[in-house]
């Protein structure tokens, strides 16, 4: 190529306005929201970042195809090209539509996880960790060293620690019914796994005839990564990388509302045919009959069309470039963040960043807040408010303190990330004055959703008249 800019692979069609609101009424619509960036009108936010997840763009083909979709209860058309779609990427054998990932998550939990079970991942969603307990069952992270440290910069820093995954499956493999590993590890910051480390994990896990599922929610991101960086595949094609990794497993869970490219959907697919028939019966009994799950026609259609266009080589290469131009603009100007940058978003490092803010007053979530209050950027911590409460009740910090980023899929330009960079770093520069919040009420389980905060001390950031 003779020119160097990446640019966004599409045009524009049609336009959504973002609405401008004062600092005054941010901190109003803050205060409203108990200090919970979940609890915002979506309207009162200029820039959500708060999640990849059903926020995307669709392209004129999704909404063509969603004129197409057939309605039908059981045999629809729509359903054919949609499990064609994931048979062809995938492989594997029963696909079973969901209405979205935590739905394929508690099917397979409710049909192959019991009480006193362990369920090894690299790193479990939220979703998913929920899931698993809410069997009885222990949701195990193993993440790989350096995984949980944001200065480590390394190509793979969402493998699974082959090591510990080697000695659980040894000691316990009665108790492990599978594994799981994530990728992109989203939890710990969008990093991706290896084509060695699946494929390991995968001889490991089948030595002790425990199956492999991947979690597959960004699996062409991953298998981006997998081209630029793994020796051996930088002339494969994006979807031939994904085909081996998932040749690797035996099943995977896919919320399509991150790499579907669409707004809603998800799927379970396994091999196992004795497992797939109890999943379906499950399926009927709480999501829809197995010819749409939960979805409508078109949203088949939607996806089918999505999960094609999502492993073009244009695409990948701009969805990664734009999350690394924020990435390095930020490392540019001092910033700590989860280096490197991830696949679907940057992790900023609030821990380094609020080092004043000790983990249990939530130095994440108060970075969260005052990047709203500030500019209207709208992000979600994923620290000790999401992980901190143990299944027994009791607080302790999570390994980390970040604060994430995520990029709705072609949805943001490049001058919308300038003007995150430009936020971040005021921000940064008024790091000093940003402080800790209590939470005044909360649910035991997956409270991030709804807890209500107040700033520790007068306001959020100090000395500037929030009071
Ligand atoms: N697994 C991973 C790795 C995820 O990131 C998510 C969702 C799920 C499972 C559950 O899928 O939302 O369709 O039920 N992640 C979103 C996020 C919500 O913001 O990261 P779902």
């Amino acid at each position: 190529m003779k020119f160097d800019t990446i640019i966004e692979p599409f045009r524009i069609k049609a336009v959504e306005p973002i609405r401008r609101t004062t600092r005054n009424q941010r901190l109003q619509a803050l205060q409203q929201a108990q200090f919970n960036p979940f609890l915002l009108d979506a309207e009162d936010v200029l820039i959500d970042l708060l999640t990849d997840s059903g926020t995307g763009a669709m392209s004129a083909e999704q909404w063509a195809g969603m004129m197409r979709g057939d309605e039908s209860y059981a045999g629809s058309p729509s359903f054919r090209r949609f499990e064609r779609t994931v048979s062809d990427i995938t492989g594997f054998r029963h696909i079973l539509p969901t209405h979205q990932g935590r739905a394929a998550e508690r099917i397979l939990a409710a049909c192959a996880v019991d009480d006193g079970d362990i369920v090894p991942n690299n790193t479990h969603f939220d979703t998913t960790r929920a899931n698993v307990e809410a069997t009885g069952a222990e949701a195990l992270d193993l993440p790989a060293e350096g995984a949980t440290d944001p200065t480590v910069e390394r190509p793979f820093k969402g493998n699974i620690d082959l090591n510990r995954l080697d000695r659980v499956l040894t000691e316990d493999s009665h108790r492990v019914p599978l594994v799981f590993i994530t990728v992109t590890n989203n939890s710990g910051g969008g990093q991706p796994v290896s084509l060695a480390n699946i494929r390991a994990a995968a001889e490991l896990c089948h030595s002790h005839d425990v199956p492999l599922f991947l979690d597959a929610c960004r699996f062409a991101e991953n298998a981006w990564f997998i081209k630029q960086r793994e020796q051996g595949y930088g002339n494969h094609s994006p979807a031939g990388v994904a085909r081996e990794m998932f040749d690797c497993a035996d099943g995977a869970t896919m919320s399509a509302k991150k790499d579907g490219l669409a707004n809603i959907g998800g799927f379970l697919a396994l091999n196992d045919d004795e497992l797939a028939h109890r999943c379906k019966n499950e399926l009927i009994r709480t999501e829809g009959f197995p010819t749409y799950g939960g979805l409508a026609g078109y949203s088949l259609e939607a996806l089918a069309v999505g999960l094609r266009e999502v492993l073009d080589e244009d695409y990948l290469r701009y969805r990664a470039r734009s999350v690394a131009y924020l990435g390095d603009k930020l490392i540019g100007a001092g910033v700590p963040i989860m280096r490197p940058p991830g696949g679907h978003a940057v992790y900023l490092d609030a821990a380094a960043m609020l080092d004043h803010i000790p983990p249990l007053e939530y130095p994440a979530w108060a970075l969260s807040a005052t990047l709203y209050l500030e500019g209207g950027i709208r992000s979600v911590e994923i620290g000790s408010v999401m992980f901190g409460m143990t299944p027994d009740g009791t607080e302790q910090p999570a390994p980390m303190e970040l604060v994430r980023l995520a990029f709705p899929r072609r949805v943001y330009t490049q001058s919308h990330v300038d003007y995150l960079a430009e936020v971040i770093e005021y921000v940064h520069s008024i790091r000093h004055r940003i402080r800790g919040l209590q939470i005044t009420d909360a649910p035991r389980v997956l409270r991030h959703f709804s807890a209500h905060f107040e700033p520790l001390g007068d306001a959020l950031v100090a000395g500037d008249g929030d009071e």
